[in-house]
């Protein structure tokens, strides 16, 4: 193809030009340690994620993974469970045999210090084995609560030393939630800090190692065409969505303490509305990225009721997909009186120049009508029509798409003439397809953020400052819904299938709904 002639392509929406791609870093050898290995979490996403690596040719050329759990298993009896997970999630395992000979198990008591000895020796009789050097990724894949104990003891037996002078590292890789507020995410910060340094800690957002995710600085920062709009001389109001269509399936015990606000706003809301709105940094460089986004965190309007619009939602029983359903408090596990919300609508404000006065409505929720995680940046509509004898006052706004689930996608439209003897404007549109042609690897969330974490780039993750703006930010949005007099009047029914609650569809603006598939 020629390069110059950029209308040599026939399809729209096409790669034109060849890729600008980043030195390939390779990761350090390194064991991958798993507190929390007989659980979910570590068959559905870090084992298959990890395999996938392994089979990209995205590990190591020296690794080995340990699971660590409380349960009694031997190596074998952990190779074969994984393996049957990975069988029974459809998984091409040809490259299995040689994955699952670097694939150990360790039974560990999270609070027995001596079960942390018997860790550390396995640790490095197979650092000699598999010649890992001594560096260790270590992922903590447990309940929340007992992130403070692991991690304090990991520091007490040595596993959190480094060591700079013979290059060797400790990194601890930590789920979502952090905290359940503000003090609590303080308080574990502490524990941690006793034995990591923040350079160590990397705190997932699985929606930040989506790559479409990440395509948004991208699009702001790498062309010319957007940046100089994106404001509010032009931009009339943000969407950012990402409704499921799924239930709490068997999460009651920990979604009754979460609620959406926690589960869905504190990390992956704030994470999407931080891409759209900071400020350019410098360099694409891990801590001058999230310094930016530090800086919009601190930008927020502090949250009161009578500027910022909260509607906060349950859903009742109804019919997705064709079949009916129970609502949140028929799921098993659930308090039949719970008033936990699983559907908000946040109006958010941004008190800078860039954003003063224009509102992000910020929504997510279960078991609405179907799934879809996508921006919409709106434009404002022309200042003046002159074509307004023809057409009369009307004339269609331009919206910038960008679709994260289940397309993934950008989308523009614009208005256009329409082919004939009738002078006529039709809204028109330019589609981009993130994937399409595109071969070779594509990582899924969780394979990205492992392999960040195995090449120690803390872009993608969390840093402290971020996580605890974000909890400032919402700890009184928090104190207004669970603490307040009206709990029960402020948490508004929507049935399952729906578009979430009414008082919610009211506030958001017509023609804001992300339902029709692009
Ligand atoms: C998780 C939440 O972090 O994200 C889940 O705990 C939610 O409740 C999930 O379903 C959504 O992620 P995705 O990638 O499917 O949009």
């Amino acid at each position: 193809m020629d390069k110059n002639n950029i209308f040599d392509e026939k399809e729209h929406g096409a790669v034109i030009a060849d890729d600008f791609c980043e030195i390939e870093r390779q990761p350090d050898p390194c064991t991958i340690i798993i507190f929390g290995a007989s659980g979910d979490l570590t068959h559905r996403k870090l084992i298959p994620a990890l395999y996938n690596l392994f089979c990209n040719k995205r590990l190591p050329d020296h690794y080995c993974i340990v699971g660590a759990s409380r349960t009694e298993m031997d190596d074998s009896a952990f190779r074969s469970k994984m393996h049957q997970r990975l069988t029974d999630a459809g998984a091409d395992l040809k490259a299995w045999d040689e994955f699952e000979a670097c694939l150990y198990y360790q039974v560990v008591s999270y609070d027995n210090p001596s079960s942390y000895k018997l860790l550390s020796s396995r640790l490095a009789d197979l650092d000699l084995k598999h010649q890992t050097g001594g560096n260790r990724v270590i992922n903590l894949a447990i309940p929340p609560s007992l992130y403070a104990t692991v991690s304090l003891e990991l520091g007490r037996v040595g596993l959190a030393a480094e060591d700079m002078q013979k290059g060797q590292w400790a990194r601890l890789v930590v789920e979502k939630p952090f905290g359940y507020d503000l003090r609590s995410a303080r308080k574990l910060n502490a524990v941690i800090h006793e034995g990591f340094q923040e350079h160590q800690v990397f705190r997932i957002d699985h929606y930040m190692a989506k790559q479409t995710v990440q395509n948004i600085q991208v699009l702001r920062f790498a062309n010319a065409i957007f940046e100089p709009l994106w404001n509010r001389n032009y931009i009339d109001y943000v969407r950012i969505n990402a409704s499921e269509d799924l239930g709490i399936e068997d999460r009651a015990g920990y979604y009754e303490q979460s609620g959406i606000l926690r589960d869905m706003f504190q990390n992956h809301m704030m994470e999407l509305l931080a891409l759209v709105a900071a400020e350019p940094p410098s360099l694409f460089e891990a801590d001058m990225v999230r310094d930016k986004k530090a800086e919009l965190f601190r930008n927020l309007r502090p949250f009161s009721l009578e500027d910022t619009s909260l509607v906060l939602g349950q859903y009742e029983g109804g019919v997705v997909g064709g079949k009916r359903v129970p609502g949140y408090r028929e799921e098993a596990g659930v308090d039949p009186h719970s008033l936990t919300p699983t559907y908000a609508l946040m109006r958010v404000f941004i008190d800078n120049w860039r954003w003063q006065g224009v509102p992000f409505y910020i929504t997510s929720g279960k078991r609405l009508k179907r799934k879809v995680t996508r921006i919409d940046i709106q434009f404002k509509a022309i200042p003046h029509s002159m074509f307004r004898q023809v057409l009369g006052g009307s004339i269609g706004t331009n919206r910038l798409i960008i679709g994260v689930y289940p397309q993934e996608t950008i989308f523009i439209n614009f208005q256009s003439m329409k082919p004939g003897p009738r002078f006529c404007l039709r809204t028109a549109g330019l589609h981009f397809s993130f994937n399409k042609g595109q071969e070779g690897t594509k990582l899924e969330a969780y394979e990205k953020a492992l392999l960040d974490a195995l090449i120690g780039d803390q872009t993608l993750f969390w840093r402290q400052d971020g996580l605890e703006l974000c909890w400032s930010f919402l700890d009184p949005v928090l104190d207004s819904c669970e603490v307040c007099d009206n709990r029960f009047k402020n948490l508004h029914p929507y049935p399952a299938g729906s578009l979430g609650p009414q008082t919610a569809l009211d506030i958001l603006p017509l023609g804001s709904w992300p339902e029709k598939p692009l």
